[in-house]
């Protein structure tokens, strides 16, 4: 059978410790029925930890689908966002085993997709340069990427050097606002008057829309699904509320 692309599980310690956590408290529930059951008290320990081992569970599970297979589904509705002519440079800012970056790629023609990242294992499953250049090859777009180290907070770029500056789930990994404003300034900078940036993540949406206009970008537009939010925001208790912020920069006077 042939191999096929493997964009990895994000957060796979906390994706682990759902799963862990869920089985562990089931396995919990059953035993202590199993052998005390009987009383109130212990139908009502045998419940919660039920609840829990249900709830864990299904955080994990949620986390390895959506890793898997909703984030192959929504990449394609963020990249429509662009009108491509095939010649654009694109910038993938935190990409991981290259999801964006190689969704890009498949757009171009004659243009480039560059990759940057720190390669944090904690953040993303087999996190590495080789992870995304395989998922390139694997793709049949190799030819089409381009691979860097970086941070960021300091892209070793010049200014305006892309049309297209894209970003998926990395910038919350900042843990302080200061540089979680200073990577989407550097995002800006990178890109060229006129040139689109997307920019997807699980939280701190309301505070990148007040950066971006603070920015002067022509146009800053946020793409959610109410219901799903709602549903998630209650589930995670905020922290997981994927939403794409499109914006434009402005035209040079
Ligand atoms: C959850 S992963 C998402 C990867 C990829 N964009 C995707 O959606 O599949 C977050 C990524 O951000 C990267 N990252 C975290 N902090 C970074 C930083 N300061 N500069 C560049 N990349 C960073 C991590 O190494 C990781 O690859």
């Amino acid at each position: 059978m042939s191999k096929r692309p493997d964009y990895g599980i994000d957060a796979p310690g906390l994706a682990t410790g759902f799963l862990a956590g869920g089985i562990g408290a089931f396995a919990l529930a059953l035993l202590i029925w199993e052998f005390w059951r009987g009383s109130l008290l212990v139908g009502i320990l045998t419940a919660i930890l039920a609840f829990g081992g249900l709830y864990l569970s299904g955080m994990g599970c949620l986390m390895v689908v959506w890793s898997k297979h909703i984030k192959l589904k929504t990449r394609e509705t963020m990249l429509d966002y662009v009108i491509w002519r095939g010649n654009e440079q694109v910038l993938d800012v935190g990409c991981g085993r290259g999801l964006m970056m190689v969704g890009a790629a498949k757009r171009l023609t004659s243009g480039k997709a560059t990759g940057i990242d720190i390669w944090q294992a904690k953040d993303q499953s087999g996190n590495g340069p080789k992870g995304a250049l395989e998922n390139a090859v694997l793709e049949g777009f190799s030819d089409r990427v381009h691979i860097e180290t970086g941070d960021m907070r300091a892209l070793p770029f010049a200014n305006g050097s892309f049309e297209v500056v894209m970003s998926h789930w990395a910038v919350h990994n900042l843990e302080q606002v200061d540089d979680r404003a200073t990577a989407l300034r550097e995002m800006m900078r990178v890109l060229r008057p006129g040139g689109s940036l997307i920019l997807a993540d699980i939280e701190h949406r309301e505070a990148y829309m007040a950066a971006l206009k603070n920015m002067g970008v022509a146009e800053c537009r946020l793409d959610v699904k109410p219901v799903m939010d709602k549903i998630l925001g209650i589930v995670s208790f905020d922290s997981f509320r994927p939403s794409t912020i499109f914006a434009r920069k402005a035209l040079l006077h």
